[in-house]
């Protein structure tokens, strides 16, 4: 019974974890990301290494599905076409190191 109970709760935090991307792979995203040098632009935009583009206070994205137009209007600067698989990975990545979001 208390095995169970661990078995339950155990399933119940990792799929609370999965978040709105479930289907993607933060490593392969990240991958995605630095292949493609997303950060490029927004260095000059907001300095260091562009990361902080993701948590500046008056960022543009503020749900799940802000975040998928985002990155598909700037998949599209990198000339760069976003898939299903892409836009889960790329997400999870984003998602997991900056947004949060649940
Ligand atoms: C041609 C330049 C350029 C490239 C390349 C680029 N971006 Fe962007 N991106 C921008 C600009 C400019 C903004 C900020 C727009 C604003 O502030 O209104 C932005 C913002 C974003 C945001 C929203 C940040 C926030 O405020 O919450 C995300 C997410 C994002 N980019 C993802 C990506 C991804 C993923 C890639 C690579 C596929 C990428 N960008 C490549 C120019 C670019």
């Amino acid at each position: 019974m208390k095995r169970s109970a661990a078995l339950i709760l155990t399933f119940v935090t990792a799929s609370a974890m999965a978040g709105p991307f479930a289907d993607g792979n933060a490593q392969t995203g990240k991958k995605i990301f630095d292949d493609n040098k997303c950060n490029s632009c927004h260095i000059g935009k907001v300095g260091g290494d562009g990361s902080a583009i993701f948590t500046r206070p008056n960022r543009i994205v503020n749900n799940p599905q802000e975040l998928i137009d985002r990155m598909h209007f700037c998949s599209g600067a990198v000339g760069m076409t976003l898939t299903k698989q892409k836009e889960q990975d790329l997400g999870a990545y984003l998602n997991q190191t900056y947004y949060k979001f649940k």
